[in-house]
């Protein structure tokens, strides 16, 4: 296994994994010296794009952010989702991961599902691919609004059992959304690869956000989300300052002039 993963996988039951998203290299910068995984996630289609569905994604796109946020990334392990229609079968599903993989340089991909998906994630990983997995809420299949999976017996079985069947493929790590708390609890206590939650508790081995989320830039009401900065106040001040220094003529001083 890659040095950086097994390092990841060896924080199990030692200490939380941290995980956030990038979609830039400035972010990614930023983060990169407190993160232990920078994600490039599609929901920069609903975050940057405003789309109401993550499946509005492409392949051209994730690539194409994932390029710039791989510049301000060091240390962090990167994981880039692999956007919705481009893993359907397993041939596709390798040419589309070998390309993200050549263009962006990152370490491993991230593919939404379990069962269904089993056979493609088994075939990548036979690739020499490195495979994050991602259970319980998976926004590429559903249109609903954000609702918390393992209410019922039935699905908490199946999800259950899909993450026991992705750890035998051998991905290195499942992303678990909005699972019920006492699912993720006994999930993350039954394998030995590292979970990470989001909107999924503490019982989780990490935990993932959006970073937007968490600075404050966007307006979300979702229950798990922590505001942990304002900046979108602070870009607010900025600009008002901006302007009325322009406005002014207090900017530009001779300070910031050629002469
Ligand atoms: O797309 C994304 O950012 C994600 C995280 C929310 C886990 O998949």
């Amino acid at each position: 296994m890659f040095l950086k993963i097994e390092k990841i996988v060896n924080k199990k039951n030692k200490s939380k994994i941290i995980c956030l998203t990038a979609y830039s290299k400035n972010v990614a910068e930023a983060l990169d010296n407190y993160t232990d995984i920078i994600l490039i996630g599609d929901s920069l289609g609903s975050v940057l794009y405003n789309y109401n569905t993550t499946r509005k994604v492409s392949l051209d796109m994730m690539i194409e952010h994932s390029k710039s946020a791989r510049m301000g990334i060091k240390k962090s392990l990167m994981v880039v989702d692999m956007p919705y229609k481009t893993y359907r079968n397993k041939n596709e599903a390798l040419r589309n991961a070998k390309k993200i993989i050549k263009l962006t340089k990152c370490d491993a991909v991230k593919l939404e599902g379990g069962s269904s998906i089993i056979k493609i994630v088994e075939y990548l990983i036979k690739n020499k691919i490195q495979v994050m997995g991602h259970l319980g809420i998976l926004p590429q299949s559903v249109r609903e609004k954000f609702k918390f999976k393992g209410k019922k017996e039935n699905e908490r079985k199946r999800i259950f059992k899909e993450a026991k069947l992705l750890e035998i493929k051998g991905v290195f790590s499942i992303v678990l959304e909005g699972v019920e708390s006492s699912l993720a609890k006994k999930i993350s206590k039954s394998l030995k690869i590292p979970t990470i939650g989001i909107g999924s508790s503490v019982h989780c081995d990490g935990q993932v956000l959006v970073t937007d989320d968490l600075l404050g830039l966007n307006d979300t009401k979702i229950k798990f989300v922590k505001k942990f900065a304002n900046i979108k106040n602070q870009i607010k001040k900025a600009a008002q300052k901006f302007r009325s220094e322009v406005i002014n003529k207090k900017y530009p001083t001779k300070k910031h002039s050629y002469s």
